[in-house]
């Protein structure tokens, strides 16, 4: 390993494996002969296409399916390039402990956002604060930021609490090593205290964090502070009477402040800077949303502590491992390897998944597979949550080899706690940014949909080199989703915004052409154009059943030798998937459930995401019919956990989905009767791959016949779904059988 670091002859601090040899020499054998299979199959359609005199029908449908066929072709081919090259990184926090002594590393800031103390209950938020400010890191060199884009008051009141609470819960963390330090978290999964740990202090601790938990949820549900709170006199008595969320002037206040010795813990040590802010609103400003309060923090900080390394995390997602600051900055104060890293991204995990979860949630392949295919090609993506950035690259600095970052900068302007908070709210205004880079250049872009990702994108073409890591012990937790209208909700906007970029000058490809590499290019491309797959993936769902109930034949028999190409790329193109979901830790289950929400998600969020971004290409106006997102309540949470689907609420993505299982339900019958009584059982051999195509589909929408027709519960498919569905169904099947044959 010494090897690799001749100039400096230090040993790195983070390892970097590959895959052996033989195996991506295997997969690409194995990719060569699908892609073979691909090109049979297209030549297939195209020689053997009907003549259009016969029947007019299979004609158009022939048609349609050669189409598709060659989309879901040319997507193949850009996923599997993007999979070429998987890394996998490793740390050696060991060695970082070793080369710098405590006083050495350098400053960190960590930014937590927060919109609305409704959706994000404050308890929810500062547990993530308390988790983030007991990092296992000098308290002399931690700054915690909290943005409050909602401008709450019990928020603050909160975020107070917390900090008293912090003065009694950090010490006893560092102590006792517990893990995880969000305290919610751990009470809720430790019952007994740690081996060394009196059981006194360990209740007294819980006791007190019940009392925090009870007083917090009491003003959050009043929505009003106690009288005699010291804190009436700062931050809030600025407003004027008529402020509100949305108008009002900026915030920022030191809770705590690192370098007083007056604010230490229990046991006299240093605790980390805490501060609040809430950034200025007017109502004729655009505040930008997250990227807004990101960049106004980024300014903030910069008079405060201003520490060369930034984290974000969202205040739902809180930190399960103590040691990840000191995890990642092996990778930036790496001597050899470290100059050109600009952020180390980690993975979005789950505490709320349950075994076997319907809705696919263990995102594990993206995690284990895709993430480090996009870091093999130098580029891992950002995504605005679990991620240290290196200020400088974040604020637009160009890369260039002689660029040496000084890690012991940090600035203090002045030790007056009040001109500070000052200076700070005057950084906060809505006019700062009036003619600046801000939001172009520098900070997090502005102005287009998914700015984080583009953010990262343009960190890229500046040079700049990004790094996944995926720590076996997970550095962050989040809740997932636990209902499917959130769900596909959640995946419209992304899928909308990856397309709304694909097709604008952000393209990954005129963005990054000649910066970024081409691999790259097309890792980015294959989010970005997950909507156009839902064209092809609605007429594949839907016209060979409905030509299979008509008794027209579609695709090769299997006496034929043109059946291969087709069985074997199906069967090798699902076996691989299965096998790589296996690999990285899904059960089979979870494999067949994600692969129904693939199915849920191209039909209804991708399609109606395509479509909106056509509509707006063509300057009719959104169509806007997604539907709200609720908060699950205690039956739906009931519900997932015991494996069904929540439809509940009427939705036109509801209605597609219902609308596809019930015509293939109804194919599969009658089709199965039609050939039977009319031809017996010679007439299947035309028909056989569309009837295994139906019945594939038919199981795999077993979980929307039970909403539709067995289920009792209120997260049933509504009687108006059902009604509408049928009403499409019926038409359908009936229809064509007279017109033609
Ligand atoms: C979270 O941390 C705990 C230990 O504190 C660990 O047991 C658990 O496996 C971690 N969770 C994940 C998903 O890694």
């Amino acid at each position: 390993m010494a090897g690799s670091s001749a100039s400096s002859g230090r040993p790195p601090l983070f390892a970097t494996e590959k895959p052996a040899r033989v195996a991506a020499y295997a997969y690409r054998l194995f990719a060569g002969t699908v892609l073979a299979g691909l090109l049979l199959i297209w030549l297939y359609r195209a020689t053997h296409l009907p003549p259009r005199s016969s029947s007019s029908a299979r004609w158009w449908a022939w048609l349609g399916l050669f189409a598709a066929e060659l989309c879901f072709g040319f997507y193949w081919v850009l996923t599997l390039s993007v999979r070429l090259s998987p890394v996998y990184r490793r740390v050696l926090p060991d060695r970082l402990t070793q080369r710098y002594k405590e006083e050495e590393l350098p400053g960190v800031d960590i930014f937590v956002c927060t919109a609305d103390p409704t959706l994000e209950p404050p308890m929810l938020v500062i547990s993530t604060v308390l988790s983030v400010m007991a990092y296992d890191y000098p308290a002399e060199k931690l700054n915690i930021y909290l943005s409050d884009d909602a401008g709450s008051v019990v928020t603050l009141y909160a975020l107070y609490e917390a900090s008293e609470f912090a003065k009694h819960w950090i010490p006893f963390c560092k102590k006792y090593k517990v893990e995880p330090r969000s305290p919610a978290a751990y009470f809720a999964r430790a019952d007994s205290p740690p081996d060394i740990c009196g059981p006194k202090e360990w209740s007294t601790l819980k006791e007190m964090h019940k009392g925090l938990t009870d007083s917090v949820n009491s003003i959050a549900h009043s929505g009003k502070i106690p009288e005699a709170s010291e804190y009436k006199v700062m931050g809030f008595t600025q407003w004027s009477e008529d402020a509100t969320y949305k108008d009002h002037p900026s915030i920022v206040q030191v809770l705590i402040d690192g370098n007083k010795r007056k604010t230490a813990d229990i046991d006299g040590n240093a605790l980390p800077t805490l501060v609040y802010m809430a950034r200025e609103k007017k109502l004729q400003e655009h505040h930008h949303f997250k990227a807004g309060s990101l960049n106004a923090l980024i300014r903030v900080s910069s008079v405060i502590s201003n520490s060369p390394i930034i984290m974000n995390v969202d205040c739902d997602m809180y930190s399960n491992n103590s040691g990840s600051i000191r995890d990642a900055l092996c990778f930036f104060l790496d001597e050899e390897q470290g100059q050109d890293i600009a952020f180390v991204q980690y993975p979005q995990n789950f505490e709320n998944v349950v075994h076997n979860d319907i809705y696919g949630n263990p995102i594990n392949t993206v995690n284990e597979l895709d993430h480090p295919c996009l870091d093999g090609w130098g580029g891992m993506c950002y995504y605005g949550t679990g991620c240290f950035h290196r200020r400088e690259a974040l604020c637009g600095r160009i890369y260039s080899e002689d660029y040496k970052e000084d890690w012991s900068k940090a600035v203090r302007k002045t030790e007056e706690v009040d001109e500070l908070e000052g200076t700070a709210r005057s950084l906060a205004t809505c006019t700062y940014e009036h003619n600046t880079l801000w939001g172009i250049e520098k900070g997090v872009r502005y102005g287009c949909p998914l700015e984080d990702v583009i953010t990262g994108l343009q960190i890229q073409c500046r040079g700049w080199r990004s790094v996944y890591y995926n720590p076996a012990r997970k550095g962050f937790l989040g809740m997932a989703p636990a209902s499917l209208g959130q769900i596909l909700v959640q995946h419209k906007r992304w899928t909308e915004g990856f397309l709304q970029i694909s097709l604008s000058k952000y393209s990954p490809f005129l963005l990054g052409h000649r910066k970024i590499k081409l691999g790259l290019q097309m890792g980015y491309s294959v989010c970005g154009f997950w909507a156009l797959n839902s064209f092809p993936t609605l007429y594949y769902v839907t016209i060979p059943s409905l030509c299979f109930l008509n008794g027209i034949s579609l695709f090769p028999q299997i006496t034929s030798p043109w059946f291969v190409p087709f069985a074997y790329v199906v069967v090798a193109a699902y076996s691989c998937s299965l096998v790589e979901s296996l690999q990285c830790g899904d059960t089979a289950v979870e494999w067949w459930n994600s692969q129904r929400m693939w199915l849920f998600r191209r039909i209804s969020s991708y399609l109606l995401a395509a479509i909106d971004t056509i509509r707006r290409m063509l300057g009719i106006s959104e169509s806007g019919f997604a539907l709200t997102a609720k908060v699950t309540d205690s039956d739906a949470s009931e519900r997932y956990k015991k494996g069904r689907m929540e439809f509940g609420s009427f939705s036109l993505m509801f209605v597609i989905i219902a609308t596809v299982a019930l015509l293939n339900m109804t194919c599969m019958l009658f089709g199965v009767a039609r050939v039977f009584l009319h031809e017996g059982a010679t007439g299947f051999e035309a028909l056989l791959v569309q009837a295994v195509l139906c019945a594939l589909l038919v199981a795999i929408n077993f979980p929307v016949y039970e909403a539709l027709f067995l289920r009792k519960d209120s997260g049933k498919l509504p009687a108006s779904v059902s009604l509408v569905s049928f009403c499409i169904v019926l038409p359908l099947c009936i229809l064509p059988t007279n017109i033609q044959i």
